[in-house]
């Protein structure tokens, strides 16, 4: 098997977990959201193949899957990152130099601000307001706030990521 093969294979969707949920809501008549929202949860995104299979197991058309992906802000149709990090530049933390913060991250990742790196090991997103302006300049990464911030710090806790 050539090493292409191998990570398409290790890549390939696991979708028993899916067919659990869809068993548990598949009575539930309006639990498209939820299961979407679990789906996400066990994926990071939802790839057409996990909302054909959402749509037969609730038995609603597809079209009405993807109205709601498409509405919700929440939900994610391509792959992201293993780690999801979020750059405030609000208002409290632009003045205190988040924009140079971003610059240095963009360099660091090789991507712009809102792409994913190509081996899927880091999303790079900006948000205005992450609500600890007094940590200003912050950063989440993943679930963790990471505040006072300067570029050295921020490049730092991303090369500590696996
Ligand atoms: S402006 Fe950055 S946390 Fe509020």
């Amino acid at each position: 098997m050539t090493e292409t093969e191998a990570v398409v294979e290790q890549e390939m969707l696991d979708l028993a977990p899916l067919h659990e949920i869809l068993e548990e809501y598949k009575h539930e008549k309006g639990a498209v959201i939820p299961v979407l929202q679990k789906a996400q949860g066990i994926y990071g995104w939802l790839p057409a193949e996990v909302m054909e299979a959402i749509a037969r197991g609730m038995n609603v058309p597809l079209s009405q899957i993807y109205g709601v992906v498409t509405f919700y802000a929440q939900f994610y149709l391509t792959r992201r990152g293993r780690h999801i990090i979020r750059q405030c530049d609000g208002t409290a933390c632009h003045v205190r130099g988040a924009g140079r913060i971003i610059d240095i991250m963009e360099k660091e990742l090789n991507i712009k601000a809102g792409e994913t790196t190509p081996d899927y090991r880091a999303t790079y997103e900006v948000v205005y307001c992450l609500g600890s302006c007094g940590l200003a300049p912050v950063a989440m990464v993943d679930n963790n706030v990471v505040g006072h911030l300067v570029p050295e710090r921020m490049v730092e806790v991303v090369r500590e990521l696996d």
